[in-house]
């Protein structure tokens, strides 16, 4: 017998749109294989005048999302509309209709990820959000679910396909940044507004939801340090190729020895050898390292239609199953979707993360200056691992390029802020994270 639900979609954009249309094509494989059928009831859009290349049937336009919530068939609602305002006050309001929700909103979760998840428990009705973390790929569920008897150790991460693509183009064909990004706007890979890609704060997003899901906490967006790619030049991805790297925007989320956690993405050179390096173009991996299940590696594609369409029906199927006991009595064993606990609970400052770095400053080729600045070095206890000083050619200025031994990232900076005032330094410090 196939149990049929109601869905209220907000959001007609990429992914709205995606899920529409996936929902219809493959609507008898989803009836088959999961015993559900999902009838859109309402698709609530901001503006009705904005061309589309989905046809959106005129009997299911809705003007608000409010109109969603005064569905009495609507069981579900799947938030797609993106923002942090309206977005939660349609969560909000769900919750406190009891009914069931699907997000793919990564910065809302991020953001007030604690307060949604505290109306869920309230109203205990759940939360799903498949496709907030790495479009297609079933971070979430496999995070939350299937790795829930692991302590996870750490979680290293390719979380954005945008910032990925420009990545590889400078990697691989040796295009300057500016080149690299014109290359994937032209096919249609970045975002009308790419400030939260470029800038890191979408991958970071992403990674606070998935270290709150491996942690039992949230972790305030403030209190991490998130970099972009801007910075990153070809000169860099050469020094790194060099000295046997890759470059990537990479999110790293540990436990450390002492149960603190630690967040944090930023361009890192990775070793060329490892399996991260070799994911190239708009593909996300996150690598997972558990104690029992030991190191584990997912692949795929982070945005698109279809691969988070596929990520939204998977979570409709998972609200479908959880819906009867929702409703029941017993609804207090009703998953909501994350589960605090109190193993974990601190992060730690950005300035006392421990990592390795490259370092490159411009500077003057003349007598004194590696001296000077490696004094600075010694002063504040940093070791050098490797030094390269390219030959100049041209007005007397070079490269120096330094591999630095493991330091709190605070120390670094404030011998950076010393390095700065001498005048043979001539462009700000260029500083990635260095992955073993
Ligand atoms: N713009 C993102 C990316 C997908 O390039 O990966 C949505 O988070």
């Amino acid at each position: 017998m196939i149990r049929s639900l109601g869905v209220g979609l907000a959001g007609f954009g990429t992914v709205g749109a995606g899920v529409f249309e996936s929902l219809q094509k493959q609507q008898k494989l989803i009836e088959e294989r999961s015993g559900f059928s999902f009838q859109v009831r309402g698709i609530a859009i901001r503006d009705p005048q904005k061309q589309r290349k989905q046809f959106l049937p005129p009997s299911l336009l809705r003007r608000s999302w409010r109109d969603l919530l005064r569905d009495p068939h609507t069981q579900i609602v799947v938030e797609l509309m993106g923002g942090t305002t309206d977005a939660f006050e349609l969560i909000k309001g769900a919750l406190q209709s009891r009914r069931i929700v699907v997000t793919g909103n990564k910065a809302l979760l991020a953001e007030r990820g604690e307060e949604i998840f505290a109306l869920a428990q309230e109203f205990r009705t759940p939360v799903f959000y498949e496709a907030a973390v790495a479009g297609g790929i079933p971070i979430i569920q496999s995070l939350r679910d299937s790795f829930v008897s692991n302590h996870i150790e750490s979680i290293h991460g390719i979380l954005n396909g945008t910032t990925n693509y420009i990545l590889s183009c400078m990697q691989e064909e040796g295009m300057e940044y500016n080149q690299a990004l014109d290359q994937a706007k032209a096919l249609g890979y970045v975002e009308a507004d790419p400030t939260l890609d470029l800038s890191g704060w979408d991958a970071a997003h992403k990674a606070l939801i998935l270290a709150a899901l491996a942690y039992g906490f949230w972790v305030s967006p403030q209190d991490i340090r998130v970099e972009g790619i801007e910075k990153v030049s070809a000169a860099d991805i050469l020094f790194a190729k060099n000295f046997g790297y890759t470059i990537k925007l990479l999110a790293r989320i540990r436990a450390s020895s002492d149960g603190i956690i630690e967040i944090g993405v930023s361009p890192t050179l990775i070793p060329m050898k490892s399996i991260l390096a070799s994911v190239s173009g708009v593909f996300n991996a996150i690598a997972i390292k558990g104690d029992l299940v030991g190191e584990s590696l997912f692949y795929g594609r982070g945005a698109g239609a279809r691969p988070t369409a596929s990520s939204v029906i998977g979570d409709l199927v998972t609200a479908a199953q959880n819906f009867h006991l929702h409703l029941s009595s017993e609804r207090t064993s009703c998953p909501i979707g994350f589960s605090s606990h109190t193993l974990y609970g601190k992060s730690r400052l950005a300035e006392e993360i421990i990592s390795s770095y490259y370092l490159r400053f411009t500077v003057e080729d003349q007598p004194g200056v590696l001296s000077m600045i490696t004094t600075i070095f010694g002063q504040y206890g940093i070791s050098i691992s490797s030094l390269v000083q390219p030959e100049s050619r041209v007005d007397r200025k070079t490269s120096l390029v330094f591999m630095i031994h493991r330091a709190p990232y605070g120390l670094i900076q404030s011998a950076l802020e010393q390095v700065r005032t001498l005048s043979c330094v001539k462009s700000e410090p260029i500083l990635f994270n260095v992955e073993m």
